[in-house]
């Protein structure tokens, strides 16, 4: 991606690479660090006054989709039928393919996509804009108890496209994934190269979604290219301690 007008390239010595030199592990100084285990952070999300609680239906596990043909067709798709509407029951197979949960061991609630230290520090808000039996707005999605929590009423298409540089693709597509990170889950345990992590738990979640999007016939384009704080506010997050850090468009595509 081009970076746009007004990003910081700060050249050779800029933050990216000061960023990967002074979080490399090193055979010569692995200083010790014991974990506080009364400092980690909540390893769940939970709001406290949501407008409602959203019960998902079951997600249909059932089809049989070829794996590779899913990889082989796997594509963005930026163009989407506007006017359809989607049934819950895909939106719920989807998020249950980029954080459903599928085995707990005690504290641990292991996921379909793979976290470092299984420490999970990726939060999944959705842009609701046209789905069956689900108002249009801003849910928080909870993977332990497998429900939306409704945040904010009202068709936000505009705003989420004008976090998102302009991109109209999520005016069109029925819904947007919002990937958050409470940073501290993974920098309690990794310090500065947990967001190393970060950036590669929701990489993982993302191609999770491109391929369940594929199995259920619908299209999937990933964002990187957001406002940060504009798509903070949306959400109500300081984007310190909790930030947006990906984006994807998902819905019908039109080709
Ligand atoms: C981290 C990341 C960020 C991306 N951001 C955007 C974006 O903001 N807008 C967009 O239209 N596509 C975006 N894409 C999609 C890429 O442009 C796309 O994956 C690439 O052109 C290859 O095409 P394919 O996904 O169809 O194979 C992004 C992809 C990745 C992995």
């Amino acid at each position: 991606m081009t970076p746009p007008k007004g990003s910081k390239d700060g050249g050779k010595a800029g933050i990216g690479e000061r960023f990967q030199q002074e979080t490399k592990y090193d055979p010569d100084n692995m200083e010790g660090h014991t974990l506080d285990r009364s400092r980690q952070p909540e390893p769940l999300k939970n709001y406290e006054a949501p407008l409602a609680i959203i019960p998902l239906p079951e997600p249909d596990l059932t089809g049989d989709p070829n794996l590779w043909r899913l990889l082989y067709s796997r594509r963005s798709r930026r163009e989407y039928d506007a006017g359809r509407s989607m049934t819950s029951e895909k939106l719920s197979a989807l998020l249950w393919a980029t954080q459903g949960v599928t085995a707990r061991y005690g504290e641990f609630l292991f996921r379909t996509a793979p976290s470092a230290g299984g420490l999970y520090p990726v939060e999944t808000y959705l842009f609701v804009r046209a789905v069956e039996g689900i108002e249009p707005g801003i849910y928080h999605f909870r993977p332990h108890t497998f429900d939306l929590e409704f945040l904010k009423k009202g068709d936000l298409a505009r705003d989420v496209a004008e976090a998102a540089l302009g991109q109209t693709i999520v005016m069109a597509a029925q819904m947007t994934f919002i990937w958050t990170a409470i940073v501290e889950r993974s920098r309690w345990k990794y310090r500065q190269r947990a967001y190393r992590y970060i950036y590669l738990d929701a990489g993982h979640i993302g191609e999770n979604l491109y391929l369940a999007a594929g199995a259920l016939g619908l299209g999937v384009c990933a964002i990187g290219a957001f406002f940060d704080d504009k798509a903070n506010s949306i959400i109500g997050i300081d984007g310190l301690e909790e930030t947006v850090i990906y984006m994807a468009a998902a819905g019908w595509p039109r080709r």
